[in-house]
């Protein structure tokens, strides 16, 4: 691919999503814009880039390359320790300190198709269903990825999809065979609220507070600079004696005088001091 073209797109993305593409993956851009220029009808990513320069990009043409660009790797219980954590750990002490509100917000940041919000969701139901019955526990979701939402408010997975990390007992409980399709319970579906969500907009866009932050496998793809400034907002958006959780590989870049590394298990998780 042209090199002004590969800059034009990479810019584009960086600037829209905060994602930052490194050097190497270019076969990577290529071939995901090239599918994409396929799928509008263009002859390859040289004569979509052309009509961009000629009229301009428009919001749905926006989202199309986010939806194009976008890694949406994820699966049920993903990493499976960190769901143990939360399990023997993590909710219990949230559920006891929030005794006298009554009240759990949990955010699922970077949601891709919706597997790990309705990972939490499924534990609360097969673990805590007294608290889901006298608390009110919110789980918000959310993406930059407005295909990965659609997906995700469906709840519809496939085979593959269902094979990939998600206990047997969780299967015959919360979901239903329909051929090729598994459809999620609707007693899960509503324990999920989805919601597009840049996180470089985050501190902006959202009013609440919450005590539990799932934001996993998503800093990786941005730059220090980037990373740094959406660590920033979502440690502002933790409760105090709230939880954040990253990826296995991921640790955060800036640190906090309130902010206490625990290991739980096999799970590093950084909680809010009181
Ligand atoms: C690899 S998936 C991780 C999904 C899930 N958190 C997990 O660990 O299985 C990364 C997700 O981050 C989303 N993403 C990338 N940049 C984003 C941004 N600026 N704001 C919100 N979501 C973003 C992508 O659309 C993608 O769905």
């Amino acid at each position: 691919m042209d090199e002004k073209i590969l800059e034009f797109f990479t810019a584009l993305l960086e600037r829209l999503s905060g994602i930052s593409y490194t050097t190497g993956k270019e076969y990577l851009i290529e071939s995901r814009l090239n599918e994409l220029a396929l799928s509008l009808g263009y002859k390859d990513i040289n004569e979509l880039y052309q009509s961009i320069v000629k009229k301009g990009v428009d919001s749905k043409l926006l989202n199309e390359i986010i939806d194009a660009l976008t890694t949406n790797e994820t699966y049920f219980f993903r990493d499976y320790h960190p769901f143990e954590a939360l399990r023997t750990h993590v909710f219990p002490e949230l559920f006891k300190k929030r005794e006298v509100e009554k009240r759990i917000n949990i955010w699922s940041a970077a949601c891709s198709t919706g597997q790990e919000p309705y990972s939490i969701a499924m534990l609360l139901l097969e673990h805590f269903p007294r608290f889901l019955q006298t608390y009110k526990i919110t789980i918000l979701a959310t993406d930059i990825s407005q295909k990965c939402l659609e997906k995700a408010e469906k709840g519809v997975y496939n085979q593959i999809e269902i094979n990939r990390g998600l206990p047997v007992t969780y299967l015959i409980k919360y979901f239903k065979q329909d051929g090729a399709h598994w459809y999620i319970d609707e007693k899960v579906k509503k324990l999920v609220k989805f919601q597009r969500l840049n996180l470089l907009e985050s501190s902006m866009r959202l009013s609440e507070k919450f005590d539990l932050i799932l934001c996993r496998y998503v800093l990786i793809y941005f730059s220090e600079e980037i990373k740094k400034k959406v660590l920033i907002d979502l440690w502002k958006l933790l409760n105090p004696g709230g939880y954040l959780l990253l990826g296995a590989t991921e640790v955060p870049t800036v640190t906090f005088s309130d902010m206490e590394k625990k290991l739980i298990g096999k799970t590093i998780f950084y909680r809010k001091k009181d």
